[in-house]
C-alpha cells in the first residue's frame, strides 16, 4: 500500500531524472557527437571524458537518493521530526553543513552569529539549498515534504572552516560524529523496521541507541544479530571511502568489491529503488532475515524504473578516484616515522599483510580471526567468515572512534601493542613509538 502511495512521488523523481539528462544532451550536440564517436573508439577516450565521469560519480555520491525517499519519508516518515529539529540539534547528532552551498549573505550572518540556530525553519532553509551533507530534502512553501539520504551522509564530513560542523565538504572521510541510530530513532513509524528484525519498537530503540556516534550496523538487517556475545553493540565503525583503489575486497569483512558494496548499500541499506543479486544471502542459517525477505533477489517494483544500476559505473570511478588524504605537516615525527617504516617492512612483519603502497594484499586480502588474534564474531557475519586487511592511508582522518572494525583499540599505540603480543614481536618501547609515528605519516 505504501508502495502504491509512493508511486506518484517516484514517477515524478524518475521523470525529473530523464528530463535532466535529455536537456543536457540536447543542449550540447557537439559533445553528444563526441561521446558517440568515443563509444566506437574507446581508445580515444580523453581526459575530458574521464572528468565528466568523475563529476557524475561525485554528484551521485553527494546528492543521489536513488528514490530512497520512498522509505525514509514514505515508510519511516522521518521528515516529520526533522521539520522540528533546530540546526543546533542537527549539528548535535553529527549532521554537517556544506559552507559552499550557502548564499554569501547566510555565510556572513553565520560568521557574525546572526543566524538563529534554535529555529527549525533554518534547518528547512538549509535542506532547501542541499546544504545538509547527505540529506536531501524536498521543501515546498517553507515546509519539509520529504527527505532521502545519500552516500555522503556517512562517508563525508566537513573541515569545520566556519564553525564546528560547518565547512567545506571532505568526500570519503567517514563521519565519526554522525549518530545514525539517534537519527533513525526519531522516526514516528519504526514498526516496519522492528517487524523486520522480529522485535518490538522499544527493543529496536535500545538497539539504535547502543550504536553511538560514528557507527552503523549494516549486517543486523541480514542476520538480526544486534549484540556481540559480550552484550555490547554489534555495529561497526563507518569506514573511510577514500584510498580504496587497488584494494580487492571491501568492507571490514570483505563482502565484495567497491561496486558490489555500492549496489548492496543503495538497495538494502538506503532502500533505493534498484536491482541487487547475491544468492549468498539465501543462506538462512547465516542470514535468516535476508533469506526470508529475498534480499539477494531485489528488483524494482512492477512497472517502476531501476534508479540505481545505471549510476554504478561513474560512482565506482569516483570512489576509486578519492585518494587517501595526506596527514598535516607537523602531525608526526619524520625521523621516528622513517625508523618505523623499516620496522613495518621488517621486524614487525606488518607488510606481510599491509603491502605498501596499497597497504592491503594484492590478491585475496582476507584473514581469519585467529591470524589476527581477535574474536570471529563480525567475521562470521559475512559470506567468507574472515576479516579484510584494512588499507592504512589517511589513518589520521578517522582517529575518532578508534581502530579495527568495532573501534576496540582506542589508539594506534594500542593496535601496535596488540600485534606485539599476538605476533610475539618483542618490540621495545621506542620501536613501538616509531611504528606509531610511521602509521601517523601514512
Ligand atoms: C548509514 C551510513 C552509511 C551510508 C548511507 C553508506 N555507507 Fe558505506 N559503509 C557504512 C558502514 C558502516 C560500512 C562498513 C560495513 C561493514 O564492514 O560491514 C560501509 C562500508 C563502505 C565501503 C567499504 C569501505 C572499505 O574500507 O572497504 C564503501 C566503498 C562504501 N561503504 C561506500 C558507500 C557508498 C558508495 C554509499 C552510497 C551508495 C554508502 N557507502 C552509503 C556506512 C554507510
Ligand atoms: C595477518 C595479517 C596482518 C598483519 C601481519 C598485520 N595486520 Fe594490521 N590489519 C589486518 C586486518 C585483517 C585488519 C582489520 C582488522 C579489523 O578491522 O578488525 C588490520 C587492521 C589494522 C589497523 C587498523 C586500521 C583501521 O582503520 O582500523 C592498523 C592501524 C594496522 N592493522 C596496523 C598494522 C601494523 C602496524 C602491523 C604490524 C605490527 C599489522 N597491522 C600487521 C591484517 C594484518
Amino acid at each position: 500500500m505504501v508502495n502504491q502511495a509512493l508511486g506518484g512521488l517516484l514517477a515524478v523523481l524518475a521523470a525529473g531524472a530523464s528530463v535532466a539528462v535529455g536537456s543536457a544532451a540536447g543542449g550540447r550536440p557537439v559533445e553528444a557527437h563526441q561521446e558517440a564517436h568515443q563509444e566506437t573508439h574507446p581508445e580515444r577516450r580523453g581526459g575530458a571524458e574521464q572528468e565528466r565521469t568523475i563529476a557524475e560519480g561525485r554528484r551521485t555520491f553527494r546528492f543521489d537518493t536513488f528514490g530512497d525517499e520512498a522509505y525514509w519519508s514514505g515508510v519511516l516518515r522521518l521528515h516529520e521530526p526533522l521539520a522540528t529539529v533546530s540546526p543546533r540539534a542537527a549539528l548535535g547528532v553529527g549532521l554537517k553543513v556544506d559552507l559552499d552551498a550557502l548564499a554569501p549573505e547566510t555565510v556572513q550572518a553565520l560568521a557574525a552569529g546572526q543566524v538563529n540556530l534554535d529555529d527549525p525553519a533554518v534547518t528547512a532553509q538549509l535542506l532547501a539549498r542541499d546544504a545538509v551533507v547527505g540529506v536531501k530534502g524536498r521543501v515546498e512553501g517553507g515546509a519539509l515534504r520529504s527527505v532521502g539520504i545519500t552516500c555522503a551522509l556517512c562517508h563525508s564530513t566537513v573541515d569545520d572552516a566556519l564553525a564546528p560542523g560547518v565547512g567545506h565538504r571532505l568526500d570519503g572521510w567517514p563521519n565519526r560524529d554522525l549518530n545514525v541510530g539517534a537519527i533513525v530513532s526519531l522516526s514516528p513509524n519504526l514498526e516496519p523496521v522492528a517487524q523486520l528484525l522480529g522485535v518490538d519498537v522499544p527493543a529496536l530503540k535500545a538497539v539504535l541507541a547502543a550504536w553511538g556516534p560514528g557507527k552503523f550496523d549494516a549486517e543486523v538487517f541480514m542476520d538480526g544479530k544486534a549484540t556481540r556475545p559480550d552484550g555490547t553493540t554489534a555495529a561497526t565503525l563507518i569506514p573511510p571511502a577514500f584510498g580504496l583503489a587497488g584494494v580487492n575486497l571491501h568492507t571490514f569483512t570483505g563482502w565484495g568489491q567497491v561496486t558490489y558494496w555500492n549496489a548492496f548499500v543503495a538497495n538494502l541499506e538506503m532502500h533505493g529503488q534498484g536491482t541487487f543479486f547475491d544468492p549468498r544471502l539465501d543462506d538462512a542459517s547465516k542470514f535468516p532475515i535476508a533469506a526470508k525477505n529475498g534480499f539477494g533477489h531485489v528488483r524494482p517494483p512492477e512497472g517502476q524504473p531501476d534508479l540505481i544500476t545505471a549510476k554504478l559505473p561513474a560512482l565506482h570511478d569516483y570512489q576509486l578516484s578519492l585518494a587517501a588524504p595526506r596527514p598535516p605537516a607537523g602531525s608526526f615525527d619524520p625521523a621516528s616515522a622513517a625508523r618505523g617504516k623499516d620496522l613495518f617492512a621488517g621486524a614487525a612483519k606488518c607488510a606481510t599483510c599491509h603491502v605498501p603502497p596499497v597497504f592491503s594484499e594484492p590478491g585475496w586480502n582476507l584473514h581469519t580471526a585467529q591470524e589476527l588474534g581477535i574474536d570471529d564474531f563480525q567475521a562470521q557475519r559475512s559470506p567468507d567468515g574472515r576479516y579484510r586487511t584494512t588499507p592504512l592511508g589517511g589513518l589520521f582522518a578517522h582517529a575518532k572512534g578508534g581502530y579495527y572494525h568495532d573501534g576496540r583499540f582506542a589508539t594506534l599505540g594500542d593496535v601496535v601493542e596488540h600485534y606485539d603480543q599476538h605476533l610475539g614481536l618483542g618490540l621495545s618501547a621506542s620501536q613501538k613509538s616509531d611504528l606509531v609515528e610511521y602509521l601517523k605519516s601514512l
